[in-house]
């Protein structure tokens, strides 16, 4: 669906880091954790292509803008990193985004009687916060939030507030146990034998220690991908990645935009 959303907020949340939040049509409150967004991030030629983020949070609250009562919101979390998420970071209240939602396939929710498992490496953590509030409805939710530095620990209280527990670490120490989270989270999954499903996204390396520990543990695990993406719907193949049959006499390609962002990891080539 294609909409014309108000931007409600637009806060800097840590040196580099936004959220987001705009109006939304009803529909989109039952988006399902993982799908993405394309945004068009100015109305102008340049940048031409939308730019691809995750669903932080959506819900209904009551209307920030006077006489509106309660209305559908949508939040993106962002880093800044080009032409795109920096034009995005100058927008304020009342500016228009146009927003096509909610695209791709989402995270499989699981036995709700299993603990659940969320892995989030830096801005990786944008679409499990949606995710752990879904799923705290149901199942005992713990959080691994890594990050290079302290600030790159973004929403902890927000996740803490869901009820879920959660654990930092950070690659100098400046915040929560020094080193990778990956190696923290292993810990604990070998340290607890209650069965367990592992969701993460994050920077490729961190999803494939992810995978070599879900598969070295034997426990279930969905991992949401990152790509380049042009029309976010399957149409140019900019976004493909190699699926788990891949080999040079049988190709096995995989849409990032359609067939996932969220993946098995047991259905991808890792190598
Ligand atoms: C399904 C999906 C969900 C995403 N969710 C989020 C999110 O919730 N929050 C968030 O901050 N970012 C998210 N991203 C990444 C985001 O789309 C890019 O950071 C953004 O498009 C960069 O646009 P730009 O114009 O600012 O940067 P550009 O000027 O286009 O590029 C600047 C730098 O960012 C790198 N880059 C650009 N696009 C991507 C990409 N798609 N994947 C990896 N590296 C890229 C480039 O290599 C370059 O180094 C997501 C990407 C996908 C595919
Ligand atoms: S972005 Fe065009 S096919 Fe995925």
């Amino acid at each position: 669906m294609q909409f014309k959303s108000t931007v409600i907020s637009n806060q800097e949340v840590s040196p580099g880091y936004f959220r987001m939040r705009m109006t939304a049509p009803p529909e989109l409150a039952g988006s399902q954790p993982g799908q993405f967004i394309m945004v068009r991030v100015r109305d102008a030629i340049d940048p031409l292509l939308r730019r691809p983020f995750g669903i932080f949070d959506v819900g209904v609250a009551e209307s920030e803008f006077p006489g509106l009562g309660a209305a559908t919101y949508l939040e993106m979390l962002y880093k800044v990193v080009g032409k795109g998420t920096e034009a995005l970071s100058g927008y304020h209240h009342g500016d228009h985004v146009d927003v096509i939602a909610p695209l791709g396939a989402g995270f499989d929710l699981g036995d709700p009687e299993e603990e659940k498992i969320l892995v989030g490496g830096g801005i990786g953590i944008a679409p499990l916060y949606y995710l752990a509030k879904t799923l705290v409805q149901h199942s005992r939710v713990r959080f691994f939030l890594g990050g290079r530095t302290r600030d790159d620990i973004l929403c902890v209280t927000e996740f803490e507030r869901l009820g879920v527990e959660t654990y930092v670490s950070t690659d100098d120490g400046t915040l929560g146990d020094r080193g990778l989270v990956t190696e923290v989270m292993e810990r604990h999954i070998r340290e607890n034998r209650s069965r367990k499903t592992l969701y993460a996204c994050g920077p490729m390396p961190m999803l494939k220690a992810v995978a070599e520990i879900a598969q070295r543990t034997a426990t279930p695990c969905q991992v949401s991908l990152e790509a380049y993406m042009a029309c976010g719907m399957g149409a140019c193949l900019g976004c493909v990645v190699k699926g788990k049959e891949h080999s040079d006499e049988t190709p096995d390609y995989r849409c990032v935009c359609k067939d996932g962002p969220v993946f098995a990891f047991d259905q991808l080539k890792w190598v």
